[in-house]
């Protein structure tokens, strides 16, 4: 039995405090356990949040499109056809939802939307197909194990394999027009996902040759020597030689687009986990190092919609970049060293408090029923600067989802 004493002798209280301080020292040098349950509760009131959210924005977007992105200032919601290459992120976003939360409402919603995509398997007018039906309907066939998706998955990677053209040894982006002959931009890196997915489960192993290609190409000709990325390579088709090296969205052509930074930083990092090729883990690494040590990377570390935007600090960030980063950087540290996984694991957890915060967490019903604010689609045409859009929710939430599969 424990006897309780009612008064502390003084030499008692000197031991106490003693053994107090010895015990928070210890509680300071698990930084990890403090952390780890600060995540647990921030991520699940994000999803839970997510759920109500998505509800109030699934209300005002018209059955047969997809929502693109929500201007403040004219309190209007933009629409997108299912042509536009974010339409498979608002069934995916929906999808991480019902995976996290259960909610069928939500899954009901995701169906609806999957069903007006399905057409766009056939689609071969630009290279985002891996965008479109992998967030989407790899996540669906990931989390429902329904075959009709994997089906067209299947039908989607052959789309996309006739994009590919031989002579240049990649997967060209667009359509040549009157400034471009064959261009291959950073963001492609991501569409590589579906065609390694498919060729991994039964489908062609063209697909998969295909994606291991371009990524070497992508390494030799859009890399500059600090791992910075230039958004746009036009090829002669021809020759397969590089005409020039420029940008659509960046600052300029020898600026680091943050979200070009984004999908290289992601793309190596997936197709090292197809391949476990290290050549692709190095990369990923270096862009990595790019990134994290970039002097104009902002203290919450949601950067910049350029990392080179003439006028910063004064210019808008890009919250999808930093979302993007954050799930990328999440996978990057399951395939590293202790060391070099903490500094990954640390920067992205800085990146999901930043978003998961005031500054950008949009309140419930406003925000156009988006999650995240100040994004920025187009700055150099002025499009879809500081608002929501799609994929930062899509990959604000993927990055969550991921820190709590392996890191909690
Ligand atoms: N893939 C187009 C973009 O990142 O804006």
């Amino acid at each position: 039995m424990i006897k309780i004493e009612p008064i502390l002798t003084f030499r008692k209280v000197l031991i106490l405090s003693a053994l107090l301080m010895i015990g928070s020292s210890l509680t300071m040098a698990q930084p990890g356990r403090e952390t780890k349950s600060g995540m647990k509760q921030l991520i699940d009131e994000q999803f839970s949040f997510a759920a109500k959210q998505y509800k109030v924005l699934a209300k005002t977007v018209p059955a047969n499109v997809m929502p693109r992105y929500y201007d403040p200032k004219k309190n209007k919601l933009v629409t997108s056809s299912t042509k536009w290459w974010c339409s498979g992120f608002f069934p995916g976003t929906l999808l991480y939802i019902y995976e996290y939360t259960k909610d069928t409402g939500i899954l009901n919603e995701a169906k609806n939307r999957l069903a007006i995509l399905e057409k766009e398997k056939h689609f071969k007018g630009n290279h985002d197909l891996g965008f479109m039906m992998f967030c989407s309907f790899g996540n669906a066939y990931r989390i429902l194990k329904n075959p009709a998706y994997k089906n067209t998955l299947d039908t989607s990677a052959a789309s996309l394999a006739t994009r590919y053209r031989p002579s240049i040894k990649a997967i060209q982006s667009w359509d040549s027009d009157e400034s471009l002959a064959c261009p291959v931009i950073i963001d492609n890196m991501m569409n590589l996902e579906l065609l390694s997915w498919v060729s991994d489960h039964g489908g062609n192993p063209r697909y998969r040759e295909i994606a291991v290609t371009h990524a070497n190409t992508t390494i030799t000709n859009h890399f500059r020597p600090d791992y910075s990325s230039y958004h746009v390579i036009d090829y002669d088709l021809k020759t397969g030689k590089v005409l020039k090296k420029v940008t659509a969205q960046g600052a300029s052509d020898s600026s680091a687009w943050s979200r070009g930074q984004g999908w290289g930083l992601y793309g190596y990092t997936m197709m090292y986990r197809f391949t476990k090729d290290k050549h692709y883990l190095n990369q990923a690494k270096n862009i990595a190092r790019f990134i994290l040590s970039n002097p104009n990377m902002p203290a919450d570390m949601i950067p910049y919609w350029d990392f080179n935007a003439p006028g910063i600090p004064n210019v808008p960030r890009d919250a999808s970049s930093g979302a993007l980063m954050a799930s990328a950087l999440l996978e990057l540290g399951q395939y590293a060293g202790k060391a070099e996984q903490k500094t990954y694991v640390a920067a992205a957890e800085k990146m999901l408090r930043s978003l998961s915060s005031d500054a950008y967490r949009a309140r419930l019903g406003e925000n156009g029923g988006f999650l995240l604010m100040h994004s920025t689609g187009s700055f150099p045409v002025k499009s879809e600067v500081d608002v929501p859009l799609t994929y930062a929710d899509y990959y604000f939430l993927e990055a969550l989802s991921r820190y709590k599969k392996w890191y909690l």
